[in-house]
């Protein structure tokens, strides 16, 4: 119950509609109580004269307000017997008719206020795990699977939302039912009521027994859920790799072995739930035998219950059941909603290990010099940077080059702060990146990945994802100057083609050339560019090249570069090998030291 209590915090904005809920769920125990009792006279006046009440009866106190209170309902009900005994039992049946119909009224006015409590909770939550996974660091994604991120925002979330209701139920709406009515049964004949009394106790301990391994198990489901959410989500995105390489099989059997495991789990699971009704059911109907056999021979043989009460406590008694029912339903109920809070709390409550400090400086331009000094940085145990220190003055570039693996995406990934260097600082005009907020540290940056990053929406959504309220005339400047402009301009929507999930409607070149076109729309001072690796064709390699010489024209670069053309004219490369800066000069300067650089340049390559 733990992390259930937790997310309760997220009902407090909606405290009125529970309060509301409460009330009329008050009103509804109460009504349904009464719409019991009022049986009572009707049976008695209508088939036993007896009971007949001729005189108004005196208000006497409180102490003696139920005999006045049967003995007024029973005089309106006999006045209207002797006067006319079919409007006397239209009276009583307008009376029942009203009582029930008050008491599902409030039934529903109760599921209607609640309602906005547990929708407001659903988006509520959902939306702190949204913010949350957008504050979160890169690093906390690296290992965690996509599906099971998705689960968790998606079906813990609504399992939450289901227990909810469930919680209300256990403590408001039931226990007040089960109270009402031992209330009025207690009135009828104490006696008959103390063997339900016997009975609860031991129900409750059954119940919660078979509820035990209720939480464990849901963990599992929720848990193997995002497993196989995640094996969809991959399989989607590598559609072509799975069908190329003939490997349907190999991800039909992944994916029906834990679709298996699931329906394993969730036939344990649902049993076990499943339990919970006929299991309170049968044991109330014990108790109704009880009552049945006890109270038969209180009429029968002991003469000291009347036959309408006894049909009325019969009917209490039943009463009772269905709340003990939901009550042993909704135990269940939130034992699961338990497991699905504890898994959104793993995402609600996991620590931000990048965040601004608590005196960042805002830093809104770029004067001098990006420095990096000294820095050593590791992924997981194995050293990845080294002692690495670079200077990038304003106006020039940088070029990185060197084989794979040697550390370059990682020197764009601490510049821009995606993980935080283990020694050393980067600093920016002398101020440490680590003091400034993230939100301007990335606002004097553009950034193009590695693999272009595209999302399923229109070209001009994608270009100006870094600029609010781009006009038209500045996406199309953008995507000239990534050389972009050329093929856009031939698609017959223009601006507003979508370029599918990832852009893969559009081939590398042109993705290439988008995320290009986005960053220069950012128009930072700073651009990391890292550039991609897949092999252009040379056609469009001359496109991308004159994109980038073109953003690279009077701005600072680091560019981290793949292709000889890119760097030629840098006024800085630097050559790395392992993390660590081996050569470092302008082109033709390196290339006289026949070293590293000279060999890089022979084979045309800088992987
Ligand atoms: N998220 C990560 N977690 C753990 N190790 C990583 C991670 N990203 C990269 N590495 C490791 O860090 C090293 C440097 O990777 P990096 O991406 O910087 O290489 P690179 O120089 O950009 O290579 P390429 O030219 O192929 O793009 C590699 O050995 C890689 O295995
Ligand atoms: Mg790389």
């Amino acid at each position: 119950m733990n992390y259930f209590k937790k997310i309760m915090r997220f009902a407090i904005p909606y405290k009125r509609f529970a309060i509301l809920n409460i009330i009329c769920n008050i009103l509804y125990a109460l009504f349904s109580t009464l719409s019991f009792l009022a049986l009572i006279p009707v049976i008695q006046i209508l088939f036993d004269k007896t009971r007949q009440v001729a005189v108004e009866p005196q208000w006497a106190g409180l102490g003696s307000m139920k005999d006045y209170m049967i003995d007024y309902f029973n005089f309106e009900v006999t006045r209207r017997v002797n006067e006319d005994e079919v409007a006397a039992l239209l009276f009583v049946c307008g009376i029942v008719v009203v009582l029930f119909f008050l008491k599902n009224l409030f039934g529903y006015l109760a599921a209607f206020f609640i309602t906005f409590l547990r929708n407001g909770v659903l988006r509520d939550v959902r939306n702190a795990i949204y913010d949350k996974i957008l504050m979160l660091p890169i690093s906390y994604f690296s290992e965690k699977r996509k599906g099971d991120t998705i689960s968790r925002i998606t079906a813990d979330v609504n399992e939450v939302q289901t227990s909810f209701l469930s919680i209300l139920e256990l403590v408001v709406r039931e226990p007040l039912m089960i109270i009402f009515t031992i209330i009025a049964m207690l009135l009828i004949s104490p006696t008959l009521t103390l063997f339900v009394f016997v009975f609860l106790p031991i129900s409750g301990f059954i119940i919660s027994t078979i509820g035990k391994k209720l939480k464990s198990k849901s963990s599992e489901a929720q848990a193997e859920n995002g497993y196989f959410l995640s094996l969809v989500e991959e399989t989607l995105s590598s559609l072509k790799i799975v069908k190329g390489f003939n490997a349907e099989d190999k991800f039909r059997n992944k994916f029906h072995d834990s679709t298996s495991r699931l329906k394993r789990i969730l036939d344990s699971l649902v049993n076990r739930q499943n339990l919970a009704s006929p299991t309170s059911e049968f044991l109330g109907i014990f108790v109704i035998v009880i009552i049945l056999w006890f109270g038969g021979n209180m009429v029968l043989i002991e003469g000291t219950l009347e036959g309408a009460t006894f049909i009325a406590f019969m009917g209490l008694a039943y009463n009772i059941l269905t709340p003990a029912k939901q009550i042993s339903k909704a135990t269940y109920s939130v034992k699961k909603g338990d497991a699905a809070a504890e898994r959104i709390f793993q995402v609600l409550e996991a620590e931000s290990t990048i965040t601004d400090s608590k005196n960042a400086v805002e830093k809104t331009d770029f004067e001098e010099v990006v420095e990096i000094e000294n820095i050593s940085f590791r992924y997981e145990e194995e050293n990845v940077l080294k002692n690495f220190s670079i200077k990038v003055p304003k106006g020039s570039t940088v070029a990185l080059v060197g084989q794979s693996g040697s550390g370059k995406s990682t020197i764009a990934n601490l510049i821009t702060r995606f993980y935080d260097v283990n020694e050393g600082a980067i600093k920016i005009d002398g101020v440490d990146i680590r003091n400034m907020t993230k939100k301007s540290l990335r606002n004097l940056m553009g950034l193009v990945t590695q693999d272009s990053i595209l999302f399923n929406d229109t070209i001009r959504n994608n270009v100006g994802l870094g600029k609010d309220n781009s006009t038209d005339e500045e996406i199309v400047e953008a995507l000239k100057i990534a050389n972009a402009w050329e093929f856009v301009k031939d698609l017959p929507l223009g601006l507003n083609t979508n370029i599918g999930d990832s852009g893969n409607k559009l081939s590398g070149g042109q993705k290439q050339r988008l995320s290009i076109a986005r960053a220069v729309l950012k128009n930072p001072p700073i651009m990391i560019l890292d550039e991609a690796t897949s092999a252009l064709d040379t056609e469009s390699e001359r496109l991308v090249q004159k994109a980038l010489e073109n953003m690279m024209k009077n701005r600072t670069s680091i560019v981290i570069a793949h292709r000889l053309s890119t760097i030629q004219n840098a006024e800085q490369i630097v050559v790395m090998q392992k993390g660590q800066i081996v050569e470092q000069g302008k082109h033709s300067e390196l290339l006289a030291k026949k070293s590293v650089y000279q060999k890089l340049v022979e084979m045309q390559s800088f992987d």
